[in-house]
């Protein structure tokens, strides 16, 4: 289906079972773990056997040397294999930056250099230890902010919808800076996180004769299939990939690592199946992170508040050939002003591959750019929501000809404050006490695109009349199975519980996939076109003929003449396949969705600990599919945004290039007892630029400028600026007001 004008009304406006918020159906397989997770594929294929992953003991350098004689001979071991084996580093698909496996250069610590198959996960991480390998360390770059002052210019994409290019200068920054009365001019930093998401990278691999099935947990099944079927040099079509379901993924699954590529050459060298996981201290170096960011905003506005210059720069490391921290994109769109300047700079580091972390480049741009809004509100003695919305745009600020699709941020901003008891705020900071607390509030803006795709689906009417969806889509504890049977319920007529959801099977057809906030838009348009080809089918078998075919409760009327879908599909299944073509709809409006995130914290006078008491976001994100999951979604990203303010950061050990708090004791995440109230509005303007359905992402949105919001309460309840995050008590404790 193309589209390729903004849709019209049609059947999913009827929101009988769309935009409802309907319990996830897959609830019941999750709180009873039934869900089938990669690991525990037990009945997939038989005799599988365990592969253990060993990863390099040294950031850079090379291997000399490997002995594997004890570790073969270990109990239970089947096989060994080693990236010696390998002459050459697997090829990358598109995704990839570092090695996978193969050959004898390492590139970062925990690079995976050898698998240990055996009968039991015991036997193989026990003889795992017993290989000695044997390296020549190189010299390696591990400090961002040693890199910093001579890293180039560099442009790119997060490979997530944000991009920059290496410099983008409207009118005249430097002029217009220089003469603005009010400025701000700060640097700020943010640090290295991973996606700590609860299930690890795992995988089940087997073959027969030269065929592969994997079992896995990934994100994004076409890339995956095509870049797994790259690295082992084999015809995409000889290759399935099942993922239905993900426990977490957060970016650091939309591509293959190395568990799903070492159970594959295991299994091949094994002559079985081989189920393999990365262990926890594994993920954090094996896999990819989001990289930390030194970012330089600079503010200039005139005495009314009106901002007449934005220069906005962030500089980020990666391996070479990797892509940069998009944190300047927002700021391209979020604010008007008519002189402005982003650039970005990538310097190379040996650490890791940095990549994408939910909403890569806006996440920390705005836990950035926000906080320097703060702090021109305060250089103005302005209140920073008026601050927020004198200077809102209702086009691309660099192209006054492209307008947002629907944007409605001051409307987030006021129904925020007004929901939150904004009036109550002090704007003198460190002024409310509330026994040992210092009480304050903040708020920031949130800002992320709106990617359409295409993606596509099949329906089928059974001969029960129940309905079955087939898409590779995935669902990574978002809600897509259940927003899938809304739709098709929706558009077929009939209850969510008569709708049976297949996901993440590469023999289906191929979906947007979860990443970019883009997966409910795209994959439910797509079902939406694979209904509507039902529908025809369905009228067509029976012999209605009238254009008017109604589909409600069951049935399917054409004037005076009706049948139950039981009775349509007789004679056998009816199967309807289409997808969702978004031609360049994308393009011809700015598409975005919009946040307000108001916070108020309370900070230990006597240790400097922070406690967050309260939170409230607004979303303008189009169409809510289903308000309980979308709601998940952004209390959820909220819960991930008091991680990167308060607590997250991988610490770098400098002298030998790895984060050293590589699990879950050392590496914080909030937990239940960190979250107050949460409280979410989704305000109510449907999009029909983005698709049929007039929904947008919403996933990413909930994490955009949170931090900013925990940071600016943070001031205004002590009246210290932390511009270095996360805002740990360290970073203030000793400039806290006087006790006594
Ligand atoms: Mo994306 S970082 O997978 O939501």
């Amino acid at each position: 289906m193309k589209f390729d004008q903004p849709a019209g009304t049609n059947p999913i406006d009827q929101l009988k079972v769309v935009g409802k918020a309907v319990d996830r159906i897959d609830g019941p397989l999750k709180t009873t773990g039934t869900a089938p997770y990669a690991y525990e594929r037990h009945d997939v294929a038989p005799d599988q056997a365990y592969g253990y992953v060993v990863g390099s003991a040294i950031a850079k350098g090379s291997i000399t040397r490997m002995d594997t004689a004890d570790a073969k001979r270990a109990p239970g071991v089947v096989t060994v294999l080693t990236t010696l084996d390998v002459a050459k580093p697997l090829p990358n698909g598109p995704q990839n930056t570092a090695t996978l496996f193969g050959g004898a250069a390492i590139q970062h610590y925990h690079q995976a250099i050898a698998i240990v198959v055996a009968e039991t996960f015991e036997q193989a991480r026990s003889a795992a230890a017993l290989i000695r390998t044997e390296y020549t360390r190189t010299p390696g770059k591990y400090d961002l902010a040693k890199e910093e002052p001579h890293a180039p210019l560099k442009g790119g994409s997060s490979g997530e919808g944000s991009s920059a290019p290496p410099i983008d200068r409207v009118g005249d920054f430097a002029g217009a800076f220089a003469a603005a009365p009010v400025k701000v001019d700060q640097t700020y930093t943010t640090p290295d996180e991973t996606h700590a998401m609860m299930e690890p990278h795992a995988s089940i691999a087997a073959w027969s004769g030269d065929r592969l099935t994997v079992w896995t947990s990934n994100q994004m099944i076409a890339w995956s299939k095509r870049d797994l079927a790259k690295a082992l040099s084999i015809p995409p079509e000889k290759l399935r990939v099942d993922s239905p379901f993900i426990g977490g993924g957060f970016g650091g699954k939309l591509f293959i690592r190395a568990d799903v590529v070492l159970a594959a050459l295991g299994a091949k060298a094994a002559r079985r199946p081989v189920k393999v996981a990365l262990s926890r201290p594994m993920m954090a170096n094996n896999t990819t992170h989001r990289p930390a960011t030194i970012q330089r905003v600079r503010l200039g506005a005139n005495r009314d508040g009106r901002l007449t210059a934005i220069a906005h720069s962030s500089t980020s490391g990666n391996l070479p050939d990797g892509k940069p921290e998009t944190a300047v994109s927002q700021t391209k769109l979020f604010y008007a002003a008519p002189n402005r300047e982003t650039y970005l700079k990538l310097a190379v580091l040996d650490l890791p591959e940095g990549n994408a972390m939910r909403a890569p480049g806006e996440a920390p741009g705005l836990m950035v750019l926000e906080m320097a809004m703060d702090e021109l509100a305060e250089a103005l003695r302005m209140d920073p929501v008026e601050l927020r919305v004198i200077n809102d745009t209702q086009v691309d600020p660099e192209k006054p000809n492209h307008p947002f699709s629907e944007r409605h941020y001051v409307e987030c901003l006021r129904t925020g404050a007004e929901r939150f008891g904004w009036s109550q705020r002090n704007p003198k900071p460190a002024q409310v006490r509330d026994g040992k607390w210092l009480v304050g509030m903040g708020v920031a803006g949130g800002f992320r695109n709106n990617q359409l795709t295409k993606s596509a689906a099949r329906i089928r009417l059974e001969r029960d009349g129940r309905l079955t969806v087939e898409t590779d889509m995935t669902d990574i504890g978002t809600g897509t199975y259940t927003i899938l049977a809304q739709t098709a319920a929706e558009m077929m007529g009939v209850r969510v519980q008569d709708v049976n959801v297949r996901l993440g099977d590469s023999d289906f057809p191929v979906s947007a996939g979860s990443g970019g906030q883009w997966g409910a838009n795209n994959s439910t348009a797509g079902l939406y076109a694979a209904c509507l080809k039902l529908r025809e089918a369905i009228a067509q078998r029976l012999g209605f003929a009238s254009p008017e075919v109604a589909f409600a409760d069951g049935k399917v009327t054409a004037g005076s003449r009706s049948a139950t879908l039981k009775d349509a599909a007789q004679a056998g299944p009816i199967t309807g396949e289409d997808g969702f073509d978004p031609t360049d709809m994308g393009k011809r409006w700015q598409q975005s969705t919009f946040a307000a995130h108001f916070v108020e914290v309370g900070v230990n006078i006597y240790t400097g600990e922070t406690r967050v008491r309260r939170m409230l976001a607004v979303c303008d994100a189009g169409r809510i599919l289903n308000p309980k999951s979308a709601r998940s979604q952004v209390i959820g990203a909220m819960t991930m945004g008091v991680g990167g303010a308060l607590m997250e950061e991988l610490a770098v050990d400098k002298r030998f290039g790895l984060f050293i708090n590589h699990d879950l004791a050392t590496y914080e995440v909030p937990v239940h007892a960190d979250i107050p109230h949460q409280d979410v509005i989704f305000l109510d303007h449907p999009d029909d630029k983005s698709s049929p359905m007039k929904a947008k992402g919403v996933g990413e949105l909930g994490l955009c400028g949170v931090g900013a919001a925990i940071a600016n309460a943070i001031y205004n309840a002590t009246g210290v600026r932390v511009r270095d995050y996360p805002i740990t008590l360290d970073k203030h404790l000793e400039k806290l007001p006087q006790v006594a």
